[in-house]
C-alpha cells in the first residue's frame, strides 16, 4: 500500500524540486499540494506547482491559500529565486485548472480522510495554522509533520536569527509547534555546505539527460548567484528537498533529539527564531511558566544531521 503524503508549498526553485522528490517516489501517493504565500505570491506560487506537477505527468489537485501572513504584511523572497520563482526562464503556463476548494479546506479534508498521513511543508505556516484554528483534532491524524523551516542553531538565512518559512509568518509557526503535533523540525543549517549540490552533482544530474534534471538545474539558477553572494558556497542549496528526502526515508536524518521548542514572535531583533530547549531546561522551576504551552505541547523532534551521500542519491533517482 501506498503512503499518503499532503504538501504545503510556496513553490519556487527548490519546493519544484521537492514536489518532483515526491511525485516521482514509487511507494507515495500525493493526496494534495496546497499553496501558501511565501517565496512568491500565492498566484504565482500556484502556478509553478502545477507546471511541476504536470512535468511529471502526476494528477495531483494543487489548491489556492492564504495570500499573506496572520498578521503580518507579506514579504516574498524573489531576491533569492527570481522574479518568477523559477529563476526567469519564462516557463509556460500550466494546462490543468488550480481546485476550487480552499486549501485550509482541502488540508482538513485531506487529512480527516486520510488519518496516519505525513504532511510536509515547505513554506511559512501559515495555512496549516488556519487549518489547526478550525480543526484542532486534525493534530492526532497526523502521524509526522515535517517542517523545512528554523534555525535551531540561531543561524539564520533571512536575519542572524530566523529562517525565512519561519520568519515570514511566525505567528502561524508558533501555533503550529504549540499545538500537540508530531512535528520534525529540519533547519536550513542541514542545506549547507556538503549537502549543497555543487558543479561536480550538477554534472551528474545534467548527464541524465531528462526533462526533470534539466529543470531542476536551470529553475535554481538564480537560487544558485544569490545563495553564492549570501554564504560565499558554490552550488545549489536545496532546503525543501532536503526536508523531502528525509520526510520520505526517516533514515536520512542521522542524529535527531526531542526538545521543547517555541518561536519569537514579539522580539524584531529575534522576530522567528526558533527557540530550542537543548538542554532539557524548560521544566526547571525558574522557566516553567514561561515555558508551559511548549511543555503541554510536547517535545519535537530536530534533526541535526543528515548523510548526504544518500540524500544526493535519492535527488539523482527522483531525475532519473
Ligand atoms: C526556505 O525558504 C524558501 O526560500 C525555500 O523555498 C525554503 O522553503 C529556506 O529558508
Ligand atoms: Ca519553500
Amino acid at each position: 500500500m501506498k503512503r499518503t503524503l499532503l504538501i504545503d508549498t510556496d513553490t519556487a526553485s527548490d519546493d519544484a524540486v521537492a514536489l518532483i522528490m515526491a511525485l516521482r517516489a514509487p511507494d507515495v501517493q500525493v493526496a494534495a499540494i496546497t499553496m501558501v504565500a511565501g517565496n512568491v505570491g500565492v498566484d504565482q506560487a500556484t502556478r509553478n506547482a502545477r507546471y511541476t506537477v504536470e512535468l511529471c505527468q502526476a494528477d495531483v489537485p494543487v489548491f489556492i491559500g492564504a495570500e499573506k501572513p496572520l498578521l503580518r504584511p507579506y514579504q516574498n523572497a524573489t531576491w533569492f529565486h527570481g522574479r518568477d520563482g523559477l529563476g526567469e526562464h519564462n516557463y509556460p503556463a500550466p494546462r490543468r485548472a488550480p481546485e476550487k476548494m480552499h486549501a485550509v479546506d482541502a488540508i482538513i479534508d485531506t487529512i480527516e480522510a486520510n488519518p496516519g498521513l505525513v504532511m510536509v511543508t515547505l513554506g511559512p505556516l501559515t495555512n496549516i495554522a488556519l487549518a489547526l484554528a478550525r480543526k484542532p483534532g486534525i493534530t492526532k491524524k497526523v502521524s509526522r509533520c515535517v517542517v523545512m523551516g528554523g534555525a535551531p542553531c540561531c543561524e539564520g538565512n533571512v536575519t542572524p536569527a530566523a529562517e525565512f518559512n519561519i520568519w515570514v509568518d511566525p505567528e502561524a509557526a508558533r501555533m503550529v509547534f504549540l499545538s500537540g503535533m508530531q512535528c520534525e523540525l529540519i533547519g536550513w543549517q542541514l542545506s549547507r555546505f556538503e549537502a549543497v549540490i555543487n558543479q561536480q552533482d550538477i554534472d551528474r544530474i545534467l548527464a541524465l539527460e531528462t526533462t526533470l534534471g534539466n529543470f531542476a538545474i536551470e529553475c535554481n539558477s538564480h537560487a544558485r548567484d544569490a545563495y553564492k553572494i549570501q554564504t560565499g558556497e558554490d552550488g545549489i542549496c536545496l532546503p525543501d528537498p532536503v526536508a523531502m528526502s528525509i520526510a520520505l526515508d526517516p533514515t536520512i536524518g542521522t542524529e535527531w533529539s526531542e526538545h521543547y521548542l517555541d518561536v519569537e514572535t514579539t522580539n524584531e531583533l529575534t522576530r522567528g527564531m526558533t527557540v530550542v530547549d537543548r538542554l532539557n531546561v524548560a521544566d526547571d522551576e525558574r522557566n516553567r511558566d514561561t515555558w508551559k504551552q511548549s511543555i503541554e505541547a510536547g517535545r519535537k523532534k530536530i534533526c541535526w544531521k543528515l548523510e548526504n551521500k544518500r540524500w544526493k542519491e535519492a535527488l539523482l533517482q527522483a531525475l532519473r
